[in-house]
């Protein structure tokens, strides 16, 4: 990103490649300025995008979520966390994807269901290589999304399960009627069916999913698509086709072209913010070059969205298919002593930067995602949340996510960004990035980041479109040090505050963010 004027229709998606080349012939801006089209919004924003994800991975559902029905130390509900059903509940979490990732490729469900004493002991190949028991299975997983109000997001078994396999879990978890699989759930104490509507064909099939070419995929997927549910999908399945690593737009080309749409509810993309994968740097002591280096991959995501769309729109141009970017987020070395195939990790502002950015682009690209996951929920990757035993704190990507929520299926306010540079060495990335939207009550919330490390930010919004506002409040999540994070002895280290940097004059409206923040405003 190479501009100095950095520019964002952020609305028409398809015109950002016009749009941002045409802003690197632009003279260097010496201000920040947003549009924003207040009237006839048309796109929600789906309450999908603000997604997570539990893999069978460390410490994420095995003392994380989960700390087993005879544990007299932890409060819980039949072994789920208290304290994280609550924090979870106050995100709104809308869908929560089980059990990987990776994982899902290994998983048999059948050994997670029935007497907990009986299920078998396999090896989690993934992840370090330890015991899995399977004490946390369909039952504790589905039941434990009604405790935290969200629609459970199943990843399939495709790699090394069946299509047998898939049907009988489908039939396992949906079915009322009399049927093997439904006397054998209802024997296993649950009577009616959890009516599960998402369900993920397998993960990374070009990767750790199986290693399969995109032409095998899609026939793979054709095959077991057309198992899951009866011909004319009358039970309203959404399948997701495991999408492309990144940038592999071929991938997101045969996909799109071999599968049929009336197969297909969404197509997935994975991306994380990585410095270098033989390098990745750690979560907590990184200088501002690594930081910066984090942000270029954080902003990539916006290309990629948009060049996923871009394909995805050749082929449907009415946007049936979402694109579902269902494992997203930053990925640094492991917290030094702790078990490198457990993927622990601090969570900074750095974090909150990504996040912010992230959800902001989801936003702005909301007509074609329409579905996302945080990589992970706790303990594992960019968490929300981390536990050492009886301890719990929350993360400052957890606020980002809270302070976001009122995002979820508000109606996205259409917006064009200019924005100054951060500059580092040579190099230079936008250095704001934004997002609006209107609830069902009226209210405008619009949500900004800036990833400078240095500058405070002086942005102008424009409001045009007729709606006039009286009011402005807000939140505002920044630190001293990008560095900074909560620990377990600071728990309330970094947690959002009063913002009182925005001015409101007739329909213009004056904000000043701070150094890597996030700042939330509501307008009424
Ligand atoms: O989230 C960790 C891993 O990253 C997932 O298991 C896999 O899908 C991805 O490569």
């Amino acid at each position: 990103m190479s501009s100095s004027l950095h520019t964002f229709t952020a609305r028409l998606a398809c015109l950002f490649v016009a749009c941002f080349a045409a802003a690197s012939v632009f003279a260097q801006s010496t201000t920040n300025k947003i549009s924003i089209q207040t009237s006839s919004p048309q796109t929600i924003i789906s309450k999908h995008i603000y997604g997570h994800f539990a893999e069978h991975l460390g410490r994420c559902i095995y003392g994380g979520f989960y700390v087993g029905e005879s544990n007299t130390k932890i409060p819980h509900v039949k072994g789920v966390r208290k304290d994280v059903i609550e924090a979870l509940k106050q995100l709104n979490i809308p869908n929560l994807r089980w059990p990987g990732g990776c994982f899902a490729d290994t998983y048999h469900w059948k050994d997670g269901v029935g007497a907990k004493d009986k299920r078998p002991k396999i090896v989690n190949v993934w992840w370090g290589g330890v015991t899995e028991d399977n004490s946390f299975g369909t039952h504790d997983f589905l039941d434990m999304c009604e405790l935290l109000g969200t629609e459970p997001y199943l990843a399939a078994n495709v790699g090394s399960g069946t299509v047998q396999e898939l049907t009988e879990w489908l039939q396992y978890v949906n079915f009322g009627g009399v049927s093997p699989m439904s006397a054998w759930r209802k024997e296993n104490g649950r009577e009616t069916p959890w009516k599960v509507s998402y369900w993920g064909v397998g993960n990374e099939a070009w990767g750790c999913g199986g290693n399969m070419k995109p032409e095998h995929y899609a026939n793979i997927y054709r095959q077991y698509a057309t198992f899951m549910t009866d011909w004319s999908n009358s039970n309203k399945l959404f399948r997701i086709a495991s999408g492309a690593n990144g940038a592999d737009y071929n991938w997101t080309e045969v996909l799109m072209r071999d599968i049929p749409h009336n197969m297909l509810g969404g197509l997935a993309l994975h991306h994380y913010s990585v410095i270098e994968w033989n390098s990745k740097g750690p979560a907590v002591g990184f200088s501002e070059e690594q930081y910066f280096k984090t942000m270029k991959q954080a902003w990539r995501m916006e290309e990629l969205v948009q060049r996923h769309s871009t394909i995805m729109d050749k082929y449907d141009p009415a946007k049936r298919v979402a694109l579902v970017v269902d494992e997203w987020g930053g990925w640094y070395d492991v917290e030094p002593g702790t078990n490198p195939g457990f993927l622990y990790q601090q969570n900074t502002m750095r974090d909150a930067m990504i996040a912010g950015m992230t959800l902001n682009i989801f936003n702005n690209h909301a007509d074609r995602v329409r579905m996302a996951n945080l990589a992970q929920t706790i303990n594992v990757l960019q968490a929300v949340i981390l536990t050492d035993e009886e301890k719990m704190i929350l993360t400052p990507t957890y606020h980002v996510m809270e302070m976001y929520k009122v995002h979820q299926d508000a109606k996205l306010l259409p917006l064009t960004l200019q924005t100054k540079d951060y500059t580092f060495g040579n190099d230079k990335l936008p250095a704001v990035s934004a997002s609006a939207s209107v609830d069902v009550q009226g209210r405008t919330h619009i949500s900004l980041v800036n990833i400078d490390a240095k500058n405070a930010q002086e942005v102008s919004v424009d409001l045009f479109g007729g709606t006039t506002y009286k009011t402005v409040s807000g939140r505002v999540l920044t630190a001293k040090a990008l560095t900074d994070h909560n620990t377990f002895d600071k728990p309330g280290n970094i947690k959002p505050a009063a913002f009182n940097d925005a001015k409101l004059k007739g329909g213009a409206l004056n904000v000043t963010v701070p150094p890597f923040s996030v700042v939330v405003l509501e307008l009424k």
